[in-house]
């Protein structure tokens, strides 16, 4: 996320989404999360914030599946509202670009984007790992947008290991334009589907290397399952890009490495004609000052 303030003037910040290059769910925990094993990707698909100081918290959207009412950038301003006496409320425009409930993690995103930015613009200065602390809370997401670029994920996505920038990719995205309930598909999912996070931490051990390889996701199954407009979507799109395509999150987003911009404008364009949502983006890389958890920032 772009997350640069240089003054008290409003400004419209970019909250960036992701994907999982691999996803592979360990278990259930006590408290009914699943322990996870996933290298995540910032990408350049993003919802443009504007965010006011105010008193109260206000959220408004142009899309009308997001609710403003139960919406994460507003309960991340209440919560930053709670933990420090210098945050009195915002006034917070939400502009998506980033689909709603489609493994992209954009709600997350917002949030995230919500609690840095507000915690410079209201002088907070709450310190980096108590807005680690307010991220967790607000979603196993969350906290992944602190640190941006390229991670490792452990936990249930609160453990955030940031890696070096890989080689930049470009990525077509496309999906059948259906919200998917994440909690559904970790609940459907069967134990038989979990596995051991080797595949991951290989895939991590390549970024490290410079090399973006795609890893399983253990959640693929079940979606299509639960989903089969999920499936349609990412037969059609895999028959385009065999060999590196697979889906983000819970889905229902599927995504191609390409070998070019040219590749991921032409993908899309197809997956667009057969009547699909899609567009490209490619991966971004942490800047010093924008992501609060990378060293210079
Ligand atoms: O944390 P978040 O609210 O984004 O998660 C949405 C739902 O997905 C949770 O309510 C939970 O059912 C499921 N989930 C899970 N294990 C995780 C992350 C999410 O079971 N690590």
């Amino acid at each position: 996320m772009d997350f640069t303030l240089t003054s008290d003037e409003p400004k419209v910040i970019r909250a960036y989404a992701k994907i999982n290059l691999s996803l592979e769910v360990l278990g259930r925990r006590p408290d009914g999360y699943h322990s996870l094993v996933s290298v995540m990707q910032e990408i350049s698909l993003a919802d443009e914030i504007l965010i006011c100081p105010a008193a109260g918290v206000d959220v408004v959207a142009d899309d009308p599946l997001v609710g403003t009412s139960d919406n994460l950038a507003g309960a991340a301003a209440r919560l930053l509202m709670r933990a420090s006496r210098e945050v009195r409320g915002a006034r917070i425009s939400l502009h998506k670009h980033i689909p709603v409930a489609a493994g992209l993690a954009g709600g997350s995103a917002d949030a995230a984007a919500t609690l840095v930015s507000l915690n410079r613009i209201s002088r907070a200065g709450l310190p980096v790992r108590r807005l680690l602390t307010l991220a967790a809370r607000l979603g196993s997401d969350v906290p992944f947008f602190l640190y941006g670029g390229t991670c490792l994920v452990l936990g249930r996505g609160e453990h955030v290991v940031p890696l070096p920038a890989p080689a930049p990719v470009w990525y077509a995205l496309s999906n059948p334009g259906i919200p998917v309930s994440t909690a559904r598909v970790f609940m459907e999912l069967p134990r038989c589907e979990w596995s051991n996070g080797r595949a991951t931490e290989s895939i991590a051990d390549d970024v490290r290397q410079g090399k973006v390889r795609l890893g399983p996701n253990d959640l693929q199954t079940t979606l299509f399952r639960l989903y089969p407009a999920a499936r349609h979507c990412f037969d059609r799109q895999v028959a385009l890009a065999p060999g590196r395509t697979s889906v983000t999150g819970s889905g229902p987003t599927v995504y191609s490495a390409c070998s070019s911009m040219h590749e991921a404008h032409d993908i899309a364009a197809q997956m667009r004609d057969a009547g699909y949502w899609a567009d490209v983006a490619r991966s971004v890389n942490p800047r010093p000052g924008e992501n609060p958890c990378r060293s210079g920032s």
